[in-house]
């Protein structure tokens, strides 16, 4: 017999035996079961294909001898026969060529895929059956359901009171606090609270229209203390010379001219959602994925807050 059969087989044995070993004697083993023993048959198997495949191989390596045409060409003394090219591979080699230039020019462009925009198509679908389902929510009912939003989304900053916890977030009880004003007044804002680009001067643009001059650190430290105080106690002078020809005299504010500082509304928390806001305190992130009603939702119910 061939040596390279004996080794097969020696081989073949070894490995039926090793696999004996390790599965056939353990706890629980073949021991008749179905799906071990075919597990078992189908290692024999491979394990019987595997070293016959290799060894026709082997054997191919021995004793195969090169036929055909030799191509002129030879490279370092290696030549290449001139087979024609099996016509299944051509056919396919064609079609992924064909294919491929199918794929960018019409395929890709004009049936565009991707998974982010079904999900936004998605998004998108939902939105509009929830705005129009809940559309006649009005009341404290749209209150409860803002106040659900606002404990899904707005607590992990602004607490479970609403109260900022500590100054990590804006204190919604109250529509501003003093170090926000003061800040305003340093610094100016332009966060689109109004929804419009409207920005607010800074303390170089503000002029006390009954002094004619510009605002003073005193006057700054008691009109901050009259806004935050929810618009009363002194300092109701310097608001009505410096501040009410934009904020209003009551300081709800003026459409297009500036926003309410007075007290929340939905309009004032919608912008806030739509362009996140950066003060005092730190940075609101942008909601934008909340959809109409649950902004409309959340905004009343932080007007409802202060309102209290
Ligand atoms: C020229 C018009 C104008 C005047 C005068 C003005 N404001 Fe404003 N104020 C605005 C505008 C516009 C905004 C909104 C800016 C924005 O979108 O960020 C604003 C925003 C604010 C805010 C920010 C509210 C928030 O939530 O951050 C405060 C506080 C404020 N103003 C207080 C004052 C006070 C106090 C005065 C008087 C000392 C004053 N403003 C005078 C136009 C004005
Ligand atoms: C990542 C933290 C964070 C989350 C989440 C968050 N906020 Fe804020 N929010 C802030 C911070 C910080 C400020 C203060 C910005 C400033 O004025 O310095 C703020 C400010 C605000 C203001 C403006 C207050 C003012 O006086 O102008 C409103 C309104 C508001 N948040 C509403 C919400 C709502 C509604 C949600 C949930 C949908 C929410 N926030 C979620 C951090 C957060």
């Amino acid at each position: 017999m061939n040596k390279l059969y004996l080794w097969g087989i020696i081989i073949t044995i070894a490995m039926l035996g090793f696999t004996y070993l390790s599965v056939g004697t353990s706890k629980g083993g073949l021991n008749g079961d179905i799906v071990n023993m075919l597990a078992i048959a189908g290692a024999v198997a491979l394990v019987i294909i595997t070293v016959f495949v290799v060894i026709k191989y082997v054997r191919q390596m021995q004793t195969d001898t090169a036929d055909g045409e030799l191509a002129a060409e030879s490279w370092d003394d290696i030549g290449e026969y001139k087979n024609p090219v099996p016509f299944g591979w051509a056919v396919m080699f064609l079609g992924t060529i064909v294919w491929g230039m199918w794929y960018w020019v019409v395929g890709y462009p004009v049936n565009a895929y991707s998974q982010i925009g079904e999900y936004n198509e998605d998004v998108a679908k939902h939105d509009a059956k929830f705005n129009a389902q809940y559309a006649s929510i009005t009341g404290d009912r749209l209150v409860e359901m803002g106040e659900s939003v606002f404990l899904a989304e707005c607590k992990v900053c602004h607490g479970l009171a609403a109260d900022g916890i500590d100054g990590k977030a804006a204190n919604l009880n109250v529509r501003v606090e003093q170090k926000t004003v003061k800040y305003v007044i340093e610094h100016g804002s332009n966060n689109h609270l109004l929804g419009t680009e409207m920005p607010m001067p800074d303390r170089n643009g503000l002029f006390n229209m009954t002094t004619g001059a510009l605002i003073t650190d005193a006057e700054i430290e008691s009109v901050s203390k009259y806004v935050s105080n929810g618009m009363s106690g002194e300092g109701a002078e310097v608001f009505a010379g410096v501040c009410s020809s934009c904020h209003g005299a009551d300081g709800m504010g003026m459409e297009y001219v500036a926003p309410s500082i007075a007290a929340f509304n939905p309009t004032l928390v919608t912008n806030v959602l739509n362009h996140g806001k950066k003060g005092a305190i730190g940075t609101m992130p942008a909601f934008k994925r909340l959809n109409d009603k649950q902004k409309e939702a959340v905004g009343a119910y932080i007007t409802s807050l202060s309102a209290k």
